[in-house]
């Protein structure tokens, strides 16, 4: 089996929009304080040997643009939820494509987006990313000091170093549940749990969770994915839709991350 993924970004405009012709930034282009809006749909099937493709991108591009982009006007038209928006759409791209969508993302903003599997569609996925700086020293007591020199090369230095760290929690939750999970609720979750615990500290001198003297584990991208995922869940589920949290992936920095539970 494999997964196609497609992107489709396009423009929701004041009044009547122009067709354009770059696929690549938005069709249609955005216009004035137009809003801009990104829908990943990722097939999953077997690849046909004759054409060599899973699904014609066109196929998905012409769909997307027929009943997608139509029902996402009319929402901003009318003030309509994203995410019943988003099952709406899901519903009838997996009636219509020839490859049923695996799932289908919307992008909200570069920051956030919601994602929705037709094989589900009473639970939406919600992402929001955050940033901390904290300073961090890779040094580990079972080993000598030229084994960590050796190990963690530049990441072993005795006073320290910094990132600015990305962090995009994964929550799960009921779309029909009142009062709903919102990005507010994230965002405030996030912030007490995470962000106020991390930011601007030195994790291995301001935190016991990575304090190896206090019993803590080394500020590795792994442990810190982890340590997230265990501040973050428990109160995000005490939220009363009992939403979950499925992940957590940082950023240490735009080439690697590490993702928990993986
Ligand atoms: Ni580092």
């Amino acid at each position: 089996m494999h997964l196609l993924t497609r992107s489709v970004r396009f423009a929701i405009n004041e009044g009547v929009s122009k067709p354009g012709s770059n696929g690549y930034a938005g069709n249609p282009p955005i216009s004035g304080f137009g809003r801009w809006f990104e829908l990943v749909v990722t097939c999953r099937g077997t690849v046909d040997q004759a054409t060599g493709y899973l699904i014609d991108i066109k196929t998905v591009d012409s769909q997307v643009r027929a009943d997608a982009v139509p029902r996402f006007q009319n929402a901003v038209a009318t003030g309509g939820d994203p995410i019943q928006t988003l099952r709406a759409v899901v519903k009838v791209l997996a009636s219509k494509l020839p490859v049923a969508p695996q799932s289908v993302l919307l992008r909200l903003t570069p920051y956030h987006d919601i994602e929705m599997a037709p094989s589900d569609t009473s639970h939406a996925l919600i992402r929001q990313r955050f940033d901390f700086s904290a300073a961090h020293r890779l040094h580990s007591p079972a080993l000598s000091d030229a084994e960590n020199l050796k190990l963690y090369g530049k990441c072993n230095n005795p006073r320290g170093h910094g990132h600015n760290y990305i962090v995009q929690p994964v929550v799960k939750v009921r779309i029909d549940a009142s009062p709903a999970f919102s990005l507010v609720d994230l965002e405030s979750i996030t912030d007490q749990a995470v962000i106020k615990a991390f930011d601007h500290k030195h994790l291995n001198e301001d935190t016991t969770e990575f304090s190896v003297e206090k019993g803590g584990v080394l500020p590795s991208v792994e442990n810190i994915a982890r340590i997230c995922f265990e501040r973050l869940g428990p109160v995000i589920a005490a939220h009363p839709s009992k939403p979950t949290l499925e992940s957590v992936t940082v950023w240490e920095t735009d080439r690697t991350s590490a993702t928990y539970p993986g």
